[in-house]
């Protein structure tokens, strides 16, 4: 629904109440916890649960036979929530498949140069460490602003440098609300003609992604956060670039490849390379059904709300004595991350469950430059989405006063 009346920016609204009603678990729990988790809607899990019924009644194989249009769908909602076509589209277990799968297509060797941030995900770093232990190539962190995220300018200069192997960059970490610029550091790689992959996990589903703004050759996210998909499904976008270099995942089966004769294989023309036989059926309609109600949410509109509502609840916040916001950036996404003086963490967090408020807690080893930066060991994460509300908000700032009031006696 439009509102023509604002200026500037077209403002758009959603009709939050009938969202809220599409969502049971709104009805049980102010859920601030969809950087970890989504609250899947209603035509999400009866997508699934319709699809496991089916199986149950005719067989496994003949039901994903029998929906074999709406398992494509997949394929059709995820190419046009970014901007790309199906077959640049693989389907994954997870984020952190997506991207190891991703990885192992890169044929590094010794003394090859990884170009990342000091805000990649945690496990993006550990898989650049493993790789340096077994392969010996060379992991360079780009410096930050003094008002943090990336500096473009100086990690442009190390990409002219070291020619790196592969450029590494990730849209909005798991420990802050920073959104890094990866359309800028994009430009830079397409005009160096340097290998680009994309962590999207917790921008998807929040704010627009589009891979040819971008200009990445890999992208890879989850279904489960923002996009309120089912747990254990994500995907990976493959650029046509990394298709036609040949580019395969290290371990390919017979779904990405076909045994052509006893001593060689094709591996498939699409992204379809990366994806393996086997499917959770049930989780990857689960994941078109998310993936369409998203769009036809709207995430222009939700791109508009989602970060609002989290800039409300910083604001509300700040003051609170003993509180301190951690989220630094130019530009600020739907995580809001704090910590308040007087208080362990498990202790914390188990006094927001028992408000009936989810929460996620952030400690020193998911964020080791970013924690040690601001000089914290574990920090609150709140994430509302689109379908909570500013009373809700508002609730929870009003509990966190009371908590760090109590912290501080
Ligand atoms: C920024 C980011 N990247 C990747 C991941 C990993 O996603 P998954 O758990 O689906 O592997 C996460 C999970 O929290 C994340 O926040």
């Amino acid at each position: 629904m439009r509102d023509n009346s604002s200026t500037g920016r077209e403002a758009l609204q959603l009709d939050v109440a009938a969202l809220r009603a599409d969502t049971p678990g709104c009805r049980r729990v102010i859920h601030f916890n969809n950087a970890g988790c989504g609250l899947m809607a209603a035509p999400v899990t009866d997508a699934m649960v319709g699809h496991l019924n089916l199986e149950a009644r005719i067989g496994g194989y003949e039901a994903s036979a029998a929906r074999a249009a709406e398992v494509r769908a997949f394929y059709t909602e995820i190419a046009a929530l970014i901007n790309t076509t199906p077959d640049n589209i693989a389907f994954a277990g997870s984020a952190t498949h997506a991207y190891a799968n991703a990885l192992s297509a890169i044929p590094f060797e010794t003394d090859d140069v990884i170009l990342t941030t000091r805000d990649d995900f945690v496990s993006n770093q550990i898989a650049f460490l493993s790789l340096r232990k077994r392969f010996g190539v060379r992991i360079v962190h780009a410096p930050n602003t003094p008002d943090g995220g990336v500096d473009v300018e100086a990690m442009a200069a190390l990409m002219r440098t070291h020619r790196p192997r592969l450029v590494s960059a990730t849209h909005v970490p798991t420990n802050s609300g920073l959104v890094s610029p990866v359309a800028e550091i994009g430009r830079h790689c397409r005009e160096l003609d340097l290998l680009y992959l994309v962590d999207a996990c917790q921008s998807v589903g929040q704010l627009a992604v589009d891979v040819a703004e971008i200009g990445c050759d890999f992208l890879t996210a989850t279904c489960r956060k923002f996009l309120r998909g089912p747990r254990g499904s994500g995907f990976l976008y493959v650029s046509d670039r990394v298709l036609r270099a040949g580019h395969e995942p290290l371990f390919i089966d017979m779904h990405g490849a076909r045994w052509t004769e006893p001593g060689g294989y094709e591996p498939a023309g699409t992204a379809a390379r990366f994806e393996e036989w086997e499917f959770p059926y049930a989780t990857v309609l689960g994941s078109a059904t998310a993936t369409r109600y998203a769009r036809e949410v709207g995430i222009e509109a939700i791109e508009q709300r989602t970060p609002a509502l989290a800039a409300r609840l910083r604001d509300r916040l700040a003051p609170i004595p003993g509180v301190r916001v951690l989220d630094r950036g130019p530009r600020l996404a739907a995580l809001v991350t704090f910590g308040v003086a007087g208080w362990q963490r498990q202790p914390f967090k188990a006094a927001m469950d028992a408000r009936g408020i989810n929460s996620s807690l952030s400690l020193r080893e998911f964020a080791q430059f970013d924690f040690g930066d601001k000089d914290v060991d574990w920090c609150l994460r709140l994430s509302p989405h689109y379908y909570n509300t500013e009373e809700e908000v508002d609730h929870v700032a009003h509990v966190v006063a009371e908590l760090a009031g109590q912290g501080r006696r």
